[in-house]
């Protein structure tokens, strides 16, 4: 499918599928068209060719758009963009009071999202008062409570620090294991996306690279995509340029540490001194 804004192309000929229950991790540079593929897999916007289809329905056509909606969650950059009422348990209420939910599911609903995203303490709390990280985790939750099959989630975390990013990718991927939900995730940051079990790479609206996210958070050829290794990724990348046979896609710390230990110990062995 592809889409212009405007007769300005920003998508341009993608073909992907993601399977029930899997995790796809969406990178590239900025303005390279993840906003806007995430829009198009909620039907806020519609493809000018080709179709979309979630859950089997295309969503071209106006009927299958309401329940599209439901099926595909999205949480988008902007918390902002979500906030429709006055505490944080009545927006989190909205939308499965929306769906005409008997009060007492909506209420089941509410506090199950709230607990899963760490707001419960903050039920009453007015949205004005809550900060960007807050907003954030509070999107996730109005999303959450309409129960959706698949979770589409744009720079979801961008405002919160470490340890919340950490709370919500853990909450999503448990999500993904218990409920078989399928996540679609769009990020700047390379350890959200080694959590993917797919990463694709956009570049000016067209798909650069597709495969398993070690592989693709390794390869220098996708930097100017904004493709860059995590940290243990750029330690390894230093060593081996330095000489070092170290693996260079051992990017998580686990890992690194794991393949950092594999190779002191032999150089130690080899020429009675250790490196390190
Ligand atoms: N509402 C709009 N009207 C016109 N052009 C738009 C609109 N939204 C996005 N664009 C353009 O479409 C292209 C893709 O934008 P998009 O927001 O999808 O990129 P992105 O990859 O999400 O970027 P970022 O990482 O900065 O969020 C950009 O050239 C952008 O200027
Ligand atoms: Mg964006």
């Amino acid at each position: 499918m592809s889409f212009s804004y405007g007769g300005r192309p920003a998508l341009r000929g993608l073909s992907f599928s993601a399977p029930p229950g899997s995790f796809t991790a969406l990178m590239g540079a900025s303005a390279s068209g993840k906003s806007t593929w995430a829009k198009l897999l909620n039907a806020i916007l519609l493809p000018q060719s080709g179709t979309v289809f979630v859950g089997g329905l295309a969503t071209e056509v106006e009927e299958n758009r309401p329940l599209v909606r439901r099926l595909a969650g999205l949480v988008s950059q902007n918390p902002d963009d979500h906030i429709v009422a006055a505490t944080v348990e009545e927006d989190t209420a909205f939308g499965p009071g929306n769906l005409g939910l008997p009060p007492a599911e909506v209420r089941e609903r509410v506090d199950e999202a709230l607990a899963l995203t760490g707001l419960t303490a903050l039920r009453q709390k007015d949205v004005g008062q809550l900060s960007g990280g807050q907003k954030q985790k509070l999107a996730l939750a109005g999303v959450l409570a309409l129960r959706p099959r698949a979770l589409v989630l744009d720079e979801a975390t961008a405002m919160l620090d470490p340890a919340g990013r950490r709370e919500v990718l853990d909450t999503v991927c448990a999500l993904r294991q218990s409920d078989k939900l399928t996540v679609f995730w769009c990020t700047h940051r390379p350890e959200e996306a080694l959590r993917a079990d797919r990463l694709v790479v956009l570049r000016d609206g067209v798909i650069a690279w597709e495969g398993e996210p070690t592989a693709g958070l390794s390869r220098a050829d996708l930097s100017d995509c904004g493709i860059l290794p995590p940290p243990c990724g750029a330690l390894l990348q230093k060593l081996a340029a330095a000489g070092r046979a170290v693996p260079v896609t051992a990017l998580t710390p686990a890992a690194c540490a794991a393949a950092l230990a594999a190779f002191w110990p032999r150089r130690r062995e080899n020429d009675g001194v250790c490196e390190c």
